[in-house]
């Protein structure tokens, strides 16, 4: 073979084998336009349950796959559908969190954190995995911020954090809807759960369900309440309605709950369908429902588009229409009383109740909203130079305001002054201090004004006093 082409076939090999990674289905690349918005909503988290007293803490990502199916519960779709399992290299069978409670749960019997002053009340922000067909604000790993109360039995637990949960919503300006409902205690339940199965055992109505409404008539006659599919939701209009067999104690705290919405003025609506999809709750549940149907944003376009080649889950028309509908009602967050999860789980006897809210969807939320991001307290200066001589000055300058507390940005790496002002825009600061060489030769420096664009030459040395009477205005 000539030497050329020996050389094209390498190379042609060379090409075969290098292979173009993308990321896994269902997972997301935050990249930094859209980290502004992940910071706004992360420090509005933070701020609210700091204020109401919720105490940081954090929890491995993996844990016995066991606790899981123990506490969320084995034949929920969370545990026996989506959730990431697998057995490790010492042989113990682990999953990744598909949610934040059983695990701090577990640290709240670990840590013997009932010999504390209770309630203990828990602030808790990360990941969690589930392994769900990937749609427009559905992801396999999302994160999650949630607040757990433990040690409070009183109804003003449940009405605190729905408050929360409000208030996070209103102050980021998503319009949401709070749907509530009390599935009692396992007594009443039962009764209930009775009833229910004499009702769908009438005659046609199983044949209408859907197929997986089937099965959970066997396993799960609860469940078959929240089923998103219009059939199932035609059949349940006329079934029996859990509140009106809710026994007094489960009656009472439900009613007080509602009475300190109403006096907090945290507006609700009863959802007597509402049950939720994991094991553990009792008494009050609740939901935070999306209620504005703005158009998917292209960000959302892309993500079912931009999937894996190779994946064949593809969405049929059918699925579409469905996830559509759905979509309308987007369960931005939900939560609810679990007072028996933990003695279930091993500890003592111990009331409790929390919520999730799914960040991604608040994000989207907040991005459909073009809610301002630039904090109100943060004002950013900008320092800008010109020549060696200056950029050396300010280089210094930098660093001696950052450690006095300003807010300071830059881009030494850039030479035109053009194109740092045009940074400075980027970042939204509220002034630039520009030192060319003609300011640098008469130990002065420019105040720019960002948004008149106004610019006034100050003495060097007098570079605090004028920038904090600025700041100050
Ligand atoms: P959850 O309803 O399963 O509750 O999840 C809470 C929120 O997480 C949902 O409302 C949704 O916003 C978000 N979320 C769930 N799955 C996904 C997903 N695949 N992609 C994006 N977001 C998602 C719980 O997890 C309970 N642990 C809440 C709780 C705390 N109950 C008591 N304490």
């Amino acid at each position: 073979m000539p030497k050329n082409n020996t050389k094209k076939v390498v190379e042609k090999k060379a090409i075969k084998k290098t292979k173009n990674f993308s990321r896994l289905r269902g997972m997301k690349d935050i990249l930094f336009e859209e980290h502004k918005y992940w910071d706004l909503v992360e420090r509005k988290a933070r701020d609210l349950a700091r204020v109401y007293g919720f105490e940081h803490i954090s929890t491995p990502v993996l844990e016995k796959l066991d606790m899981y199916e123990r506490s969320t519960g084995k034949d929920t779709d969370v545990v026996s559908k989506e959730m990431y399992s697998f057995i490790d290299k010492s042989g113990d069978k682990v999953a990744l969190r598909p949610e934040a409670t059983p695990g701090l749960v577990r640290a709240y019997i670990e840590h013997g954190m009932f010999n504390r002053p209770q309630p203990v009340k828990t602030f808790w922000y990360g990941n969690c995995f589930r392994h769900e067909k990937p749609q427009s604000g559905r992801y396999r790993q999302f994160t999650q911020f949630d607040l757990e109360m433990f040690g409070e039995e009183g109804p003003v637990g449940d009405a605190q954090l729905i408050l929360v949960a409000y208030n996070f919503f209103s102050e980021l300006q998503i319009n949401v809807q709070v749907q509530i409902n009390s599935i009692g205690c396992r007594e009443c339940r039962n009764a209930y759960i009775k009833k229910l199965i004499e009702f769908y055992k009438e005659r046609g109505k199983r044949s209408k369900l859907c197929n997986e409404c089937k099965k959970r008539f066997q396993k799960n006659p609860l469940r078959l309440l929240d089923c998103k599919e219009e059939a199932c939701q035609e059949v349940r209009e006329d079934a029996p309605q859990i509140v009106d067999f809710l026994c007094e104690p489960c009656r009472e705290h439900f009613i007080k709950v509602l009475e300190y919405l109403d006096d907090l003025e945290v507006p609700y609506s009863l959802n007597p369908f509402l049950v939720r999809g994991l094991d553990y709750y009792n008494r009050t549940v609740f939901e935070i429902l999306a209620v504005d149907n703005e158009p998917e944003t292209n960000e959302e376009i892309e993500e079912t588009e931009g999937e894996n080649e190779e994946d064949t889950e593809e969405e049929t028309e059918e699925e579409k229409e469905g996830n559509r509908k759905k979509r309308k009602q987007l369960s931005l967050g939900g939560g609810g009383r679990y007072d028996g999860l933990i003695e279930f789980m091993g500890g003592r006897p111990t009331s409790a109740c929390g919520f999730a809210i799914g960040i991604e969807r608040v994000v989207m939320k907040v991005k459909e909203k073009n809610i301002p991001l630039k904090s109100e307290e943060e004002k950013i200066i900008f320092l800008a130079q010109l020549g060696e001589q200056s950029r050396r000055k300010i280089f210094s300058l930098f660093e001696e305001m950052r450690k006095s507390g300003y807010s300071v940005r830059q881009a030494f790496t850039k030479n035109s002054l053009k194109a740092q002002l045009e940074e400075a825009n980027r970042i939204g600061a509220t002034y630039s201090l520009i030192l060319g060489q003609k300011e640098f030769l008469d130990e002065t420096i420019l105040i720019r004004d960002m948004e008149s664009g106004n610019q006034e030459i100050v003495d060097f040395k007098k570079i605090y006093t004028e920038i904090d009477k600025r700041l100050k205005e």
